[in-house]
């Protein structure tokens, strides 16, 4: 029987993988990323035209998590595995300057990235921290609004990862994530190495 990956063997891959991604994104998608993911996952781009093609470029989502339902003025959001920030940036065009948008990653070379990407913006509502979606650094009832965009099936804690979520989201609060879901088993040495694992 093939050995699975530990809970922290499998953030250290996650930390050396999108460490390098947050340097340099170029092939190493197998789906389209950056503008032409964007485009192809429907975003409202009158509403990006006014971000930043640097954070435009960092975009590796898997699907749009602002078509599941509406982001709204003065709405309090939490972007897990937020990356470099696009989604940050987009929620706080729909929240507008009363509302307040967080993310958080759980690679240190992304979240800088992200920080960076929001003072390019001078957006003041926005933060952006290091943690992983399975211990969320937020109180109980805090979130009208959790998005996710490629983030929780990298987690090797998805149960414990989706109940931080209902944690810290606000009684009727939504959780709109997209994400990478596997059809059928997939062959044990697959699931054994990091690469087939995370897709
Ligand atoms: C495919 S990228 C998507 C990034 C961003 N959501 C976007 O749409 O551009 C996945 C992101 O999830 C982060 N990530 C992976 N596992 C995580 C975990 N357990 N907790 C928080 N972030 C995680 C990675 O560091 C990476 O930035």
């Amino acid at each position: 029987m093939m050995k699975k990956l530990s809970p922290n063997e499998v953030h250290d891959q996650v930390r050396r993988r999108y460490g390098e991604i947050a340097y340099s994104i170029k092939d190493r998608f197998k789906y389209p990323a950056g503008r032409e993911g964007l485009l192809k996952l429907g975003y409202d781009l009158t509403a990006a035209q006014v971000i930043h093609e640097g954070i435009v470029e960092s975009f590796c989502g898997v699907g749009n998590p602002f078509s599941l339902g509406p982001v709204r003025p003065e709405d309090t959001v939490l972007d897990v595995g937020c990356g470099g920030g696009f989604d940050v940036v987009m929620a706080s065009h729909f929240t507008g300057p009363e509302g307040r948008v967080y993310g958080i990653d759980l690679v240190p070379a992304m979240v800088e990235k992200a920080k960076r990407n929001i003072m390019s913006m001078e957006l003041s509502n926005c933060e952006i921290r290091v943690a992983g979606s399975e211990a969320i650094p937020f109180d109980d009832n805090t979130f009208d609004v959790v998005i996710s965009n490629g983030a929780i099936y990298l987690s090797p804690l998805k149960e414990k990862s989706l109940n931080e979520v209902c944690r810290v989201l606000k009684p009727g609060g939504c959780f709109q994530f997209a994400d990478v879901v596997l059809n059928d088993d997939i062959p044990e040495k697959v699931a054994a190495c990091f690469d087939g694992w995370a897709g």
